[in-house]
């Protein structure tokens, strides 16, 4: 089928759908204990869900596994009647509730700030983000086509890709970082020591696991065992949404698979727009220099 281009808010282009929902998604009413999931997409969202909810449920796998991640954790631009959006999914649910959105700070809904909620922010580092958002626009029939990788290369530095620029959100949501109740995570954090990222998504969301449990929680959330889940994987999303034999969702989940993809002259164009867009900013990923 044709994919449908994206629309912009603000100079951000996002999925018609939710464009088209805009006023329920900023008239949402956040709640003082809502935990929202923020992320730029392909930067570990679907990990992190996992952990959460791992958490939540201390450890216990079978309640983990009860419903697919898609539908634990609405997410607040999802609009696609006749299914509930994301907002009236979130609105149907107990409380504490555990939200999750690709909005940048410029976007969220007000209520948000004003409810002084909890955000949980994953950052991935541009590069390996860029590679990952390729090749779930290749399979993810809801996105426009992104072309060749030399294509999309350019697409993605200008920053018309859904959600908008990595650049701008990842600053955006560093910069709130000491106004507000923000944990900020690195997947490549994540990656390296589960178990220690693992326990300060515990503590900020005032638990307290043991170290058995924890060590579960490590286990159950590598992405071998998230790969093989069919509640974490999005093998249950229908074909015309994501069609897996074009690219799996559950990908590589490795840390430097740029390397695989950049040309040495566009690592160097990449690192030199990196430097301009970042300058100022005191944010630091291991895999930059
Ligand atoms: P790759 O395409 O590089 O493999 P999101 O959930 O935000 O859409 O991010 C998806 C990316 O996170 C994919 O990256 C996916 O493989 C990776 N991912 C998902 N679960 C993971 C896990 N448990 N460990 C490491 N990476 C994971």
């Amino acid at each position: 089928g044709t994919r449908p281009p994206l629309r912009e808010v603000a100079g951000v282009p996002l999925p018609a759908t939710t464009v088209d929902n805009w006023s329920q998604i900023q008239g949402f009413e956040a709640q003082p204990d809502d935990l929202l999931i923020c992320t730029y997409p392909k930067s570990g969202t679907t990990w992190i869900q996992e952990i959460v909810d791992m958490i939540e449920q201390g450890g216990d796998v079978e309640r983990c596994q009860r419903v697919t991640i898609q539908h634990r954790h609405p997410f607040l631009e999802w609009a696609r009647p006749p299914q509930p959006s994301g907002v009236d999914r979130a609105a149907a649910m107990p409380s504490p509730r555990v939200l999750r959105t690709h909005l940048p700070t410029q976007l969220l809904p007000p209520s948000f700030w004003e409810n002084n909620c909890k955000f949980l922010y994953v950052a991935r580092n541009a590069k390996d983000c860029m590679v990952s958002y390729f090749h779930f626009q290749r399979m993810n029939q809801t996105l426009p086509d992104p072309g060749t990788w030399e294509e999309y290369f350019e697409t993605s530095v200008s920053g018309k890709v859904a959600w908008g620029s990595w650049f701008e959100h990842v600053k955006g949501w560093w910069e709130i970082r000491k106004k507000f109740q923000v944990l900020f995570l690195f997947y490549e954090d994540i990656k390296r020591n589960p178990k220690q990222e693992i326990q300060k998504v515990m503590q900020f969301m005032g638990k307290n696991l043991d170290g058995p449990v924890l060590d579960r929680i490590v286990q159950e959330t590598s992405f071998e065992k998230m790969k093989a889940n069919p509640m974490t994987n999005h093998s249950s999303a229908p074909k015309w949404i994501l069609d897996q034999s074009i690219s799996p969702f559950m990908r590589k989940g490795t840390v430097g698979d740029w390397k695989n993809h950049f040309t040495v002259a566009q690592k160097e164009r990449f690192d030199e727009i990196y430097k301009q867009k970042m300058e100022g900013t005191s944010i630091h990923f291991c895999t930059e220099l």
